[in-house]
């Protein structure tokens, strides 16, 4: 007989160890985001009470990670921490080639350094900010080509996360495969709301990929997500495991890279895999010069660990349904209180739509930044602006140039964060929304031109008071 379906889904786990939550006063908030120069980078973690800042290395480890550690072996190199993490990222993805990295950007930052370089693009569904960053860094370009659709934040459709496979093959002709370095698939979608992507496009892109002979990378940061929402979205995948699906999806690509700070649930670690030797050979000889010996790669033998375990339980159906619906709860209840989010909710965050929530601040006041400070002033919650801020590029007199959206990120992290704090973020977050009108512009005091909103200083643009 079947299990009875109940309509409450549980946090799957009891609780092991706890943290104290930081209260802090209405005062005290205003001068800590004074001193921090209005970046919330740039607040002590300690000054926070309910931190989604990012879902990344702020999750929950098991007990089960906690007890691999001890068993990590701590050799400089062939350590068997390093042969454990092999297998299990062999067996999932079956790539040949196993890399640690101490995380998600200096994979990016070593397989660009041997893939990239002026004259060569790099195509995706989106590139995250760091990717974007190391692309740059080598003298390419980095194009975005999200699918139709994905931009239109309130409107919802299943796979927002896909690539615009007309647009794609169209570029790959124009430039000639020789300049395009590789078709890179971030799963889930970061950049444009967490949206997952179909295996259905994956197999389409990866039939561009071969017929084009440009390689296939994916970001596989929130792999298992993606395989959540794939199974619960996609035409015939709802009797398929989480495991089978990803299987599938890293089937279509030649290499791939995590950030395991995410999906994997440990505080830092990461990896590149791929097939192809001499390429696996240019990023280790790389890697040694910046991250370590590449049999551990700039972590510990017991981050490795920790790092393998946690690629199988986030993959863990029970894990997996609560995840996402905890995301959908917060999306359902936002949504209740009128605040516009990015639609439908995807893996790992909700995304606010500030252009929508704030239509009287201009992209040039920060409207998004302005929204994530008003969070923080009113209860300490800390959220992230993906904006002008994060993504807004000078033009040739030093004018702002607006990004294509306004979104405050909350990230949720993993296993840290119970119902009872969501349905506080869900009433504080109604009470800033009717007093969405007030919020006020912000002005850029300064920033260095590249990631610079990590530590970016700006300032209220309307004098106060
Ligand atoms: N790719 C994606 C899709 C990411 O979301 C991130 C990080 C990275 C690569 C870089 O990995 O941080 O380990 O170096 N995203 C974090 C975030 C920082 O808040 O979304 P990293």
């Amino acid at each position: 007989m079947n299990e009875r379906a109940w309509k409450t889904i549980i946090e799957p786990f009891k609780v092991k160890v706890v943290e104290p939550l930081a209260f802090t006063t209405r005062a005290e908030r205003e001068a800590v985001l004074r001193e921090a120069g209005w970046n919330l980078f740039k607040v002590p973690a300690d000054k926070v009470l309910i931190d989604l800042l990012t879902d990344s290395g702020t999750s929950a480890m098991s007990a089960e990670q906690w007890s691999a550690m001890m068993r990590g072996d701590e050799s400089y190199a062939g350590a068997r921490s390093f042969f454990t993490l092999e297998a299990e990222v062999r067996g999932l993805t079956g790539l040949k080639h196993v890399l640690p990295m101490h995380q998600g950007r200096a994979a990016e930052r070593v397989l660009f350094k041997a893939t990239g370089g002026p004259g060569k693009v790099f195509l995706s569904n989106s590139h995250f900010d760091t990717t974007r960053a190391n692309i740059e860094a080598t003298g390419a370009e980095a194009l975005d080509l999200p699918v139709p659709g994905a931009l239109d934040f309130g409107r919802p459709a299943p796979f927002k996360g896909d690539v615009d496979l007309a647009a794609l093959d169209a570029k790959i002709a124009e430039l000639g495969a020789s300049r395009v370095a590789m078709i890179i698939m971030t799963l889930t979608n970061n950049s444009l709301g967490g949206q997952p992507v179909s295996l259905a496009n994956l197999r389409a892109a990866r039939e561009i990929s071969k017929r084009h002979k440009v390689p296939l990378f994916l970001d596989v940061a929130r792999f298992a997500e993606n395989s959540w929402l794939v199974k619960l979205r996609e035409k015939g995948q709802a009797d398929r495991t989480p495991t089978e699906i990803a299987r599938e999806a890293f089937s279509y690509c030649d290499g791939c890279w995590m950030s395991s700070k995410k999906d994997a649930f440990v505080n830092i670690g990461g990896f590149l895999a791929l097939n192809n030797d001499a390429l696996a050979k240019s990023c280790r000889d790389e890697m040694i010069l910046g991250e370590g010996f590449p049999t551990y790669g700039g972590l510990a033998g017991r981050d490795l660990e920790a790092l393998a375990v946690g690629l199988r339980e986030a993959l863990d159906e029970h894990y997996l349904r609560y995840r996402i619906r905890s995301i959908e709860y917060l999306g359902d209840g936002l949504r209740k209180a009128g605040v516009p989010i990015v639609e439908p909710p995807g893996g790992h965050a909700i995304y606010i739509d500030a252009r929508r929530l704030l239509p009287h601040i201009p992209p040039q006041g920060y409207p998004a930044q302005a929204l994530a400070c008003e969070l923080y002033l009113t209860a300490g919650v800390r959220s992230v602006e993906i904006g002008t801020l994060m993504f807004g590029r000078r033009g040739p007199s030093g004018e702002v140039l607006p990004a294509s959206m306004e979104l405050v990120r909350l990230a949720i992290p993993r296993r840290a964060y119970t119902q009872s704090h969501v349905d506080f973020l869900i009433e504080v977050m109604a009470d800033v929304a009717t007093r969405a009108k007030d919020i006020k512009p912000l002005r850029l005091v300064e920033a260095p031109a590249r990631l610079g909103h990590f530590t970016a200083r700006l300032e209220p643009a309307v004098a106060e008071g």
